[in-house]
């Protein structure tokens, strides 16, 4: 749509009408009486504006319309990718930690040994799976987010995961994560410190985990850093079957925060996520 044509076209096609008309009825229509002469000349002004607007109001309804349609569209989108991911963090990942168990129960039994603490372990994922999926199934529901505690979280995260994993946990908190961050910000972080968690249990082969929550100047940063085996970009292959870092991007994007992972082959990795506050 060219605004500026529209511009000049609105305040010229009028004009140009009624000069037309004024020049005819001057030179060929000699016998039109002034007063009627005046009043077409009103007429043709009437009419113009009148189709020409009319065109114009047509054009911006269909605009509209397409516009809506757009963001309805991009809305849906959006929202499969948050169910994906929603998926991805509660389901698949805790499918993962069963097979891990019921492996673990195979060969215990393999071995003639009785394998009750894997069991225990094995009731205990299903149990904890079901009470996350119905808790992403409550927030997939609720339009606005949970209220939580950032550094709560994170501890009885990081606690789960040591108990789980046997991977030590350090954890450093600095700042006023409960009134400076926005309980969207503070769900995506805790989403994007689990999926961190989960890459270090299924790949790094670590020791220990330092994770900080730090606000700086006009920053909050949260850390995640292991002692693993590390990766090389090079070999992050694109596999369409890997979810996580690509779902981390994205929640950082969601919230305007800048993601980094850094990682050498034999030493370690960082997660950092870096948020600009007010
Ligand atoms: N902390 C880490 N230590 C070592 N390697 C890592 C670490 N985090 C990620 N990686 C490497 O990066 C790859 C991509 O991670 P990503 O989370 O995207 O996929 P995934 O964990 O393999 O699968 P998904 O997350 O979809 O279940 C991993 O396969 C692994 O090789
Ligand atoms: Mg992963």
């Amino acid at each position: 749509v060219n605004v500026t044509k529209m511009k000049w076209l609105a305040a010229l096609l009028p004009a140009t009408f009624v000069c037309l008309f004024d020049f005819l009825r001057h030179n060929l229509w000699v016998g039109i009486p002034n007063g009627w002469g005046n009043l077409m000349a009103a007429l043709v002004v009437l009419v113009t504006s009148f189709l020409y607007f009319r065109g114009i109001f047509k054009l911006l309804k269909t605009i509209s319309g397409s516009l809506q349609t757009e963001k309805e569209e991009k809305a849906i989108l959006q929202e499969r990718d948050r169910i994906a991911r929603e998926l991805h963090d509660s389901v698949s990942q805790a499918l993962f930690f069963m097979n891990i168990k019921a492996k673990e129960i195979e060969s215990a039994l393999k071995q003639q040994r009785q394998p009750f603490g894997e069991i225990m372990e094995l009731k205990e994922a299903i149990q904890i799976t079901d009470t996350d999926v119905r808790q992403h199934i409550f927030n997939l529901q609720m339009v606005s987010q949970v209220n939580v505690d950032l550094v709560t979280a994170v501890r009885s995260n990081l606690k789960k995961f040591q108990e789980q994993s046997g991977i030590r946990t350090e954890f450093t908190a600095k700042g006023d994560s409960q009134q400076k961050l926005s309980d969207r910000e503070k769900n995506q972080l805790i989403r994007m410190l689990q999926e961190a968690l989960w890459n270090i249990r299924k790949h790094a082969n670590a020791e220990c985990v330092q994770v900080s929550l730090i606000e700086e100047g006009k920053q909050y940063l949260l850390t995640i850093k292991d002692n693993g085996t590390g990766f090389q970009e090079a070999n992050l292959k694109e596999r369409n079957s890997s979810f996580g870092l690509k779902f981390l991007h994205e929640r950082a994007r969601e919230i305007g925060a800048k993601f980094t992972i850094e990682s050498l082959a034999g030493e370690g990795t960082t997660v950092s996520i870096q948020l600009g506050i007010n």
